[in-house]
């Protein structure tokens, strides 16, 4: 629709139908008669709302969303179509990665591809907005979460979240096949206190505006549809109504012309936040916000259109709002076509399967090798461990995603005829875990989701370990459950469930070649698993093609090349720590390790047990130290680093070649380092390549002791690595100076 008809269009609706616009609830309150069903919180909304409701959440199956679409847009009174909308997290029916996974593929193509089958799939079945990319910053394992971050990293969420953007969007438009991305949850629920889920957040306005707001600063730039609001309060103002974050930031200084849209039910709950007197004060300070849409609270249903008639919010704002919303749709092309990208379900494609495949397998990340893998086809080996013949690869986030669509791995050997001996060992979680985690969806035991293995003789089971001789090689797969990652899902504890963790001491105990493969949410508390394996490979959350990755990797079909978007801390009681930490006085000095009186805890190390950025390939690569020059003047300044990569070994593999800056001095205490540039090169042995890496002189702005912007004369360093803590050399210089 052009334009000039779209405001025809706006400047005909009435007040209901423009709050209508500005209300989403579940497909829970529709049948296909698109009839009101169930209440919101206390609230039974009144007729008109779900008549006029601008979007659904979470409806799946195209034949509903398309039986309500019609129905809906036919008793209209301008026939504006309904925008379906779920949350995609990491992909439709055909499952990536976790996004935790995906960032450490440090291969933000591939994470673009996984986005554009997932919009793909999604579109195909009438679903046209997800919520996602989550470009939260977590350096906080406890939280549930982090498994749908990309990381510790500020530049590593916002590339990915570009890339995965994209995906879902296209380049520039999002018509045809695309779907409407939705950046969240802005900002700052990374650093909830503790890591205990949708607790409050405290941080220093510098730490939250330089690092945590990165990467929405970045992906703003990739033009999202929709920001969501975050539950918490940023310096004690919750975010859904917190103007200053909204108009004068989001909408002000980065610029974002889309949708605002609350968290579930996030603007009610300013009433429980103790912020608004009752759900009118709650709707009015969100619409005076900036929030365009009420996801799943009584607030605007129930009071905007008071509000407007009691002139508090004035109807401009309103039409502000609700113009928003319909350009989204018009983007989308629905008003043309209210089913546009419905067709022929497109899922589970070969070629979907091939991208989420190799995203699998770039996501893994090893991080111990002792010689052990890659493992020879024809060697006799044992797998164990729970995972081996569980579909149990995907995640809560993966809510379309079909356990029944996700190949085990004994299929994956037995197809492969691998000769292994498998002893499937434990349950992933003990019946009392089974519990704490509510993991069987509410089910009893035996019909929740380890249903399928209630008859197993768990004594029968273990007694292949007596097999186990101590010159065997056992590849241990092991991990959490779907259910102890996600929303809702922080852990005070990190350890391996604990039948597993006696799994482990059993098998530990008759050989020590284990090959430890974690299926995890989350970065473990893996110390003592890593001290009694001789590999440790990373999986994570992997996917409908988990299982195949896993194998192609052990038996060295392919050369791990993940590398940790999230360190993995030494124990639970270093939480948080990251490679960006803060520069401290008092630091611990390498040549004084036995030094007490410095920032460290006496009993463990300073460093996590596996850094930012760190990852092993089965060959070998040499990385030159940097070399410097400087292009342009003024505020086109640019600096360009360059280092030849190497593959010095004798198999073919890739490095993430990682670029880091430092400030040497400045008037405030600094990051200890910061990610930024990266680039995986893939080569064959023997084989080498220059890199170079642009980077504007805008990027080194920080922000000085009145938060006013530096962005010059201050003495810099430039470190080029394969991790956070491996770095090849390093160059200083300073911008607006001479190197
Ligand atoms: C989550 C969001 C999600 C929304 C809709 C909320 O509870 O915090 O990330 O998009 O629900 O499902």
């Amino acid at each position: 629709m052009d334009t000039r008809d779209l405001k025809r269009l706006l400047s005909g609706m009435s007040l209901r139908e423009k709050i209508g616009q500005m209300i989403q609830l579940t497909g829970m309150y529709f049948d296909e008669e698109a009839v009101l069903t169930g209440t919101v919180g206390e609230v039974k909304p009144e007729e008109w709302v779900i008549r006029y409701a601008g979007s659904v959440l979470g409806m799946d199956g195209a034949d509903k969303i398309r039986a309500v679409q019609e129905k809906y847009m036919e008793e209209h009174p301008h026939h504006i179509p309904l925008l379906f909308m779920a949350d995609i997290i990491h992909g439709y029916k055909t499952i990536a990665p976790i996004p935790l996974g995906q960032a450490c593929s440090f291969h933000p193509e591939l994470v673009h591809e996984a986005a554009e089958y997932a919009a793909a799939e999604a579109s195909s079945e009438g679903i046209k907005a997800t919520f996602s990319p989550m470009v939260d910053v977590s350096k906080d394992p406890r939280w549930g979460r982090i498994m749908e971050s990309f990381g510790e990293d500020p530049f590593l969420n916002g590339v990915m979240g570009i890339a995965m953007l994209e995906g879902y969007q296209g380049y520039g438009s999002i018509g045809g096949a695309r779907i409407a991305g939705c950046l969240k949850h802005f900002a700052g629920y990374g650093a909830v206190n503790a890591g205990k889920e949708y607790n409050d957040v405290e941080l220093s306005r510098r730490t939250f505006m330089e690092q945590y707001m990165k990467p929405f600063r970045m992906a703003v730039y990739a033009d999202p549809a929709m920001v969501m609001t975050a539950f918490h309060a940023v310096d004690r103002t919750p975010v859904s109504k917190n103007r200053e974050l909204l108009e004068e930031i989001l909408r002000g200084e980065l610029g974002f012309g889309g949708t605002i849209i609350s968290d579930w039910g996030a603007i009610g709950q300013l009433e429980e936040q103790q912020v608004a007197s009752g759900q009118k004060e709650a709707a009015c300070a969100a619409a005076e916000a900036g929030v365009d849409i009420d996801m799943m609270s009584p607030a605007y249903m129930s009071h905007l259109e008071e509000l407007v008639e009691e002139g508090r919010i004035l109807e401009s704002a309103i039409d502000r709002s609700v113009w928003r919303i319909l350009q989204m749709k018009n983007r989308l092309g629905l008003f043309e076509d209210p089913f546009a990208g419905m067709k022929r379900s497109v899922c589970l494609s070969p070629a979907a399967k091939r991208g989420a495949l190799r995203l699998a397998c770039e996501s893994c990340v090893l991080v111990k090798n002792e010689g052990i893998l890659p493992l020879d086809p024809g060697q006799k080996v044992f797998w164990a461990g729970p995972y081996i013949d569980s579909r149990e690869f995907l995640s809560r986030w993966a809510i379309f995603g079909e356990h029944a669509d996700v190949e085990t791995i004994e299929t994956v050997l037995k197809g492969r005829k691998i000769p292994v001996k498998l002893i499937p060992g434990c349950e992933i979680l003990s019946e009392e875990e089974m519990r704490i985690w509510c993991a069987g969806d509410g089910k009893p035991v035996e019909e929740g989701i380890q249903g399928d293995r209630k008859d197993v003789d768990w004594q029968k089971q273990y007694a292949g370990v007596e097999e186990i001789r101590e010159d065997d090689t056992v590849v241990l797969v092991l991990g959490e459950h779907e259910a102890q990652s996600g929303e809702a899902a922080s852990r005070a504890f990190l350890d391996l469930p604990e039948r597993q963790a006696e799994l482990f001491d059993m098998v530990a105990r008759r050989t020590s070649h284990i090959v430890t493969v974690m299926i995890s949410g989350r970065p473990l508390d893996l110390r003592r698993i890593a001290e009694r394996s001789e590999a440790i490979l990373l999986a994570w959350r992997p996917g409908t093609m988990g299982a195949q990755a896993i194998v192609r990797l052990i038996y060295g079909e392919e050369s791990p090349s993940g590398k940790l978007a999230a360190g993995i801390p030494w124990c639970t009681g270093q939480i948080p720590v990251s490679y960006w930490d803060m520069t401290t006085g008092h630091r611990m000095s390498e040549a004084d390790p036995g030094n007490r009186f410095c920032s460290r805890y006496m009993d463990i190390p300073n460093t996590p047990l596996y850094p930012f950025g760190f990852g092993l390939s089965y060959t070998e690569f040499e990385i030159t130290p940097p070399q410097m020059r400087k292009e342009g003047a003024g505020e086109e300044e640019r600096i360009c680093v360059s280092c030849r990569v190497k593959n010095t070994g004798d198999s073919s593999g890739a490095e993430v070649v990682q670029c880091y800056v430092e400030t040497i001095c400045a008037p405030v205490v600094r990051p200890a380092k910061e990610l930024i540039r990266f680039r995986k090169v893939f080569l064959e042995p023997g084989r080498e390549r220059e890199i170079e890496f642009a980077i504007e002189r805008k990027e080194f702005v920080f922000y000085g002791e009145d938060m006013e912007p530096i962005d010059g004369g201050i003495p810099l360093r430039i470190t080029v690595g394969n991790s956070s803590y491996n770095a090849a050399g390093s160059v200083d210089f300073t911008v607006g100076g001479s190197v």
